[in-house]
């Protein structure tokens, strides 16, 4: 069976690199035009190179998601560019914190809790109203498995992404009626340059890394845009207000 997509337009945030782009590429792959959005210009825009050299519709738009008048800017830009928004995946998200939770800075909690809590809540707050008025469509926002439980000097991270599922199901239960799924996708470890800087410093903390995962190896981007665009698919229809854990067994341990 293959997957069915009624919707004709998602939107990307950090789309620029790793998870994102690699969902942006799914998407279009499945002849869906892509909006992709990053603070990274240069890495957006070669996101979008690589949808149209492959044949597929894309337009890039910077946005910094902690940022209300921008993300208010990239919905308006989304219209504009294809006039209406099926999907958006909300995964713009930054991993900044090293120690444990005593030796955290202000400044660290200000900027993770911005990125990846308020720029999630602000991204859903915008979509939610195009949605309405379409009478329909999926999100997905990028938790974590550090969203399910904990993880250790990653104690900001890991509240961030409990929020984000938070977010999620509290908009899931409130749109449920409106023809609008909200879903979270949880990676484990995945490969991505998120990955290289945590793991560059010590070659063996690789090594580590593969083993938390019962299947023995970290995750690929593409095994998590596979899971996005399942939950963004028409077969999805009776999944909302999931947390999906992508994690090679890493959470049934
Ligand atoms: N790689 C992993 O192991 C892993 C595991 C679990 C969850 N995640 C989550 O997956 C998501 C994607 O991470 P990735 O691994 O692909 O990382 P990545 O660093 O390769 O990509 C993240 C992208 O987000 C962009 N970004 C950062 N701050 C932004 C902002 N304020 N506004 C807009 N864009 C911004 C970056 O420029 C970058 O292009 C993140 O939310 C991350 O927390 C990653």
């Amino acid at each position: 069976m293959s997957l069915s997509f009624s919707g004709q337009v998602a939107l990307v945030t950090g789309g620029a690199a790793g998870i994102g782009r690699a969902t942006a590429l799914a998407f279009a792959n499945e002849g869906i035009k892509v909006v992709v959005s990053d603070v990274d210009v240069a890495g957006g825009e070669g996101t979008v190179e690589l949808i149209c050299a492959a044949g597929g519709q894309a337009t890039f738009v910077r946005c910094d998601v902690s940022r209300d008048a921008e993300v208010k800017a990239l919905m308006d830009a989304t219209l504009a560019a294809y006039g209406r928004l099926d999907y958006a995946f909300n995964n713009a998200g930054i991993e900044i914190e090293k120690g444990k939770l005593a030796d955290g800075s202000e400044a660290e909690f200000d900027a993770i809790m911005g990125v990846n809590v308020k720029g999630v809540w602000l991204c859903m707050k915008y979509q939610i109203p195009l949605l309405l008025a379409q009478g329909g469509g999926a999100i997905v926002n990028t938790a974590s498995v550090a969203g399910l439980g904990a993880a250790p000097k990653m104690s900001i991270y890991s509240a961030s992404k409990h929020a984000v599922i938070g977010l999620t199901k509290s908009a899931a239960v409130e749109y449920a009626k409106k023809k609008i799924r909200v879903n979270a996708v949880c990676p484990a470890v995945i490969d991505t340059d998120m990955f290289r800087r945590a793991y560059a410093a010590d070659p063996k903390k690789g090594e580590f890394a593969a083993a938390m995962h019962p299947v023995g190896r970290i995750g690929k981007v593409e095994e998590i845009a596979t899971a996005v665009l399942y939950l963004c698919c028409d077969n999805a229809a009776f999944t909302t207000g999931h947390a999906l854990a992508v994690d090679g067994g890493a959470t049934a341990i």
